[in-house]
């Protein structure tokens, strides 16, 4: 069944801290489709795909150990998979490899880390359409699965239309755009005024507004300003996922007890889990919980600081 685009709230791409507890969460409380963390094309072709047949989760394992990528079929039909690359061929052996454990592949455009631009990857395929086009190209025509990506803005509206453009020109499925330029860092204001023309020139899409989405209400103002499709958020869910219900946000606690048994019922590295969980309390470095959270050194540290330790025993962690 091939994916929708239009009319969704996404939990954007986010290294670390999207990885599979999170995307389970964020569409337990409503949220349309999960991006994976952008996972480079390289890493992802030298791993080797695993079941675990005791849990049904995919792992993809590199010759070091690395688990460079996991997920579980329940998140297949709403999950995009995210690639970092600079070259069209890896970027469809990366998509192939992926491509029977999720629903759409998109390319990331917008990473300003030097690591990222450096290789020719993320942002700098702002500034290199012809290159962009070619990636873009060839995973529509040959991947099978719907191609998406995810832009900055670039200094001008003119000059980020006519990119859309282009992008759009390639057959693509949908395209978020992150409303900063390459080099605003988060802490700059987005410029929600960019997704009006974006949306009034490209036409045959649906195009995902990103940026500066911290609750319910910023959703209607994004829409009600640009009348754009979908909605994409990163920060927000990052420091409380239940912004996918249209319910109100619960406590951070409540919250963070949801994600650890979460990520105990799935397995997650003891490393990844802590480090979202810093990441949920990155507003609140003043809380108690954060600087327990500081000294917790294993599973068992984090369950005291929630009263979890009886769930830790009932659900053995390997
Ligand atoms: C990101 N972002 C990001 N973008 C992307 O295309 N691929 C990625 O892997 C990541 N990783 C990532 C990690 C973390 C921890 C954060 C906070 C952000 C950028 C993100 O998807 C989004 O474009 C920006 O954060 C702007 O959206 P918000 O945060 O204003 O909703």
């Amino acid at each position: 069944m091939s994916i929708s685009y239009g009319n969704k709230i996404i939990l954007a791409p986010m290294v670390r801290v999207g990885t599979l507890p999170m995307r389970l969460l964020a569409l337990e409380f409503g949220a349309d489709l999960v991006y994976s963390p952008e996972i480079v094309d390289k890493r992802i072709i030298a791993s080797e795909r695993r079941v675990n047949k005791a849990t049904g989760i995919i792992e993809y394992i590199d010759e070091k150990n690395s688990i460079n990528f996991r997920t579980h079929p329940s998140e297949k039909c709403r999950l995009i998979f995210q690639i970092g690359t600079s070259d069209p061929e890896l970027a469809l052996q990366a998509a192939l490899k992926v491509k029977e454990d999720v629903s759409g592949i998109d390319v990331n455009c917008g990473c300003p880390k030097k690591f990222s631009i450096q290789g020719g990857m993320g942002a700098a395929l702002l500034t290199d359409p012809d290159k962009l086009k070619a990636i873009l190209t060839n995973l529509v025509e040959n991947c099978g699965l719907p191609v998406t990506c995810k832009i900055r803005m670039l200094e001008t509206a003119e000059e980020t239309i006519k990119l859309c453009k282009m992008i759009e020109s390639t057959g693509i499925k949908a395209l978020a755009i992150h409303c900063r330029t390459k080099n605003e860092r988060p802490s700059d204001k987005g410029h929600w005024e960019i997704f009006k023309p974006i949306v009034e020139n490209v036409k045959s899409i649906p195009v995902i507004a990103n940026g500066d989405i911290f609750d319910r209400s910023d959703i209607q103002k994004v829409k009600e300003l640009s009348a754009v499709s979908s909605i994409m958020i990163a920060r927000g869910a990052q420091s409380n996922v239940s912004i996918f219900c249209n319910e109100g946000l619960l406590p951070k606690r409540e919250i963070a007890i949801m994600y650890i048994k979460k990520a105990i019922n799935i397995h997650n590295n003891y490393a990844n889990t802590k480090y979202t969980l810093m990441q949920i309390y990155a507003d609140s470095v003043k809380d108690n919980e954060y600087h327990a959270l500081v000294r917790a050194k294993s599973y068992e540290d984090l369950c005291e600081i929630y009263s979890l330790q009886s769930y830790l025993k009932e659900h053995k962690l390997r």
